[in-house]
């Protein structure tokens, strides 16, 4: 069955960022400027799937409005004879079918994910954090729907992460079955570092086949009283196999202050017209007092 879907959750307080996150969703926050979440629409897109499904709260109505036309600008864009930016913002909204829905309450991403039931049904899903940035020569969620037509079954992507930093994620440990790809037999959120089975992290992308919503609605609450995903995983894993593909990508978890900021700044040393200057404005700032 093909994967037509993707779900974003994205209702998320954003308290890490407050008060910036009071009434600006932190997937709008630019990174230099495009919104991070432009990022993630884009990956989806350019895997073939152009049904994105946003799991929204109260606060998040700038999503919306972003990848809806905005006539408006468009007329005045035209007008100026700004035809690059004209075509930018025009693409964006043309190419996607935004569907919104809310999650009413935050109880979790485990429960973000049930919420999309009604509109995914019983097919099979992909699952896009909206703060994780991957940069990657192949696109990652096309290499994970390869992997799902092959054998079927629910794919996740990992990445490999320093010892220190497993409690920031979900760990998984698997079998090696073929070059970067891992037949997974345990699954743990967010463990402490003696008791993590590997260093391969959950990045953020996920592919479901729809028996998730089943095993979801059952999992009781985990990790800081909320319904987590990688819990309802463990307990579809009793049922049916989970892959996982490791990737080299290069990934951005824009979710914290520092995270951002790095991101920020690797984004704009790749862009010519910011290079130079920002280089120059870095190495001054960082100079020791005694070298000025
Ligand atoms: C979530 C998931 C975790 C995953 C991580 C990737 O955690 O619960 O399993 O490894 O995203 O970014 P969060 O970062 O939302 O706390």
């Amino acid at each position: 069955m093909e994967v037509r879907k993707a779900v974003l959750p994205v209702a998320g307080w954003g308290t890490r960022f407050l008060p910036a996150t009071k009434a600006m969703p932190k997937e709008m926050f630019p990174i230099i400027d495009k919104p991070v979440i432009q990022f993630i629409v884009e990956e989806c897109l350019s895997a073939g799937i152009e049904n994105i499904v946003f799991v929204t709260g109260r606060h998040k109505r700038p999503i919306e409005h972003h990848f809806d036309i905005n006539t408006d600008l468009e007329k005045h864009l035209e007008q100026c004879g700004k035809i690059e930016l004209l075509k930018n913002i025009r693409e964006i909204s043309r190419l996607i079918n935004p569907i919104y829905i809310r999650q009413k309450e935050q109880l979790g991403l485990g429960h973000a994910v049930l919420v999309s039931e009604p509109v995914v049904g019983k097919e099979p899903f992909v699952v896009c954090l909206g703060d994780v940035i991957i940069k990657d020569e192949e696109n990652v969620l096309k290499k994970m729907i390869e992997i799902y037509s092959r054998f079927g079954k629910s794919v996740i992507a990992v990445f490999e992460v320093e010892p220190r930093d497993v409690s920031k994620y979900g760990i998984i440990s698997g079998k090696l079955i073929e070059d970067n790809i891992y037949i997974v037999d345990d699954l743990i959120e967010k463990p402490k570092p003696e008791e993590a089975p590997s260093r391969l992290a959950i990045v953020g992308r996920y592919l479901f086949t729809p028996k998730i919503f089943e095993k979801l609605k059952v999992t009781p609450p985990g990790k800081g009283g909320e319904v987590q995903l990688t819990d309802a995983m463990k307990l579809l894993l009793e049922e049916e196999a989970i892959y996982a593909i490791k990737i080299d990508s290069s990934v951005y978890d824009t979710g914290t202050p520092i995270g951002y900021i790095q991101t920020v700044l690797e984004f704009a040393l790749q862009r010519e017209e910011l290079k130079d200057e920002l280089v120059k404005f870095m190495k001054n700032l960082i100079i020791e007092p005694s070298e000025v």
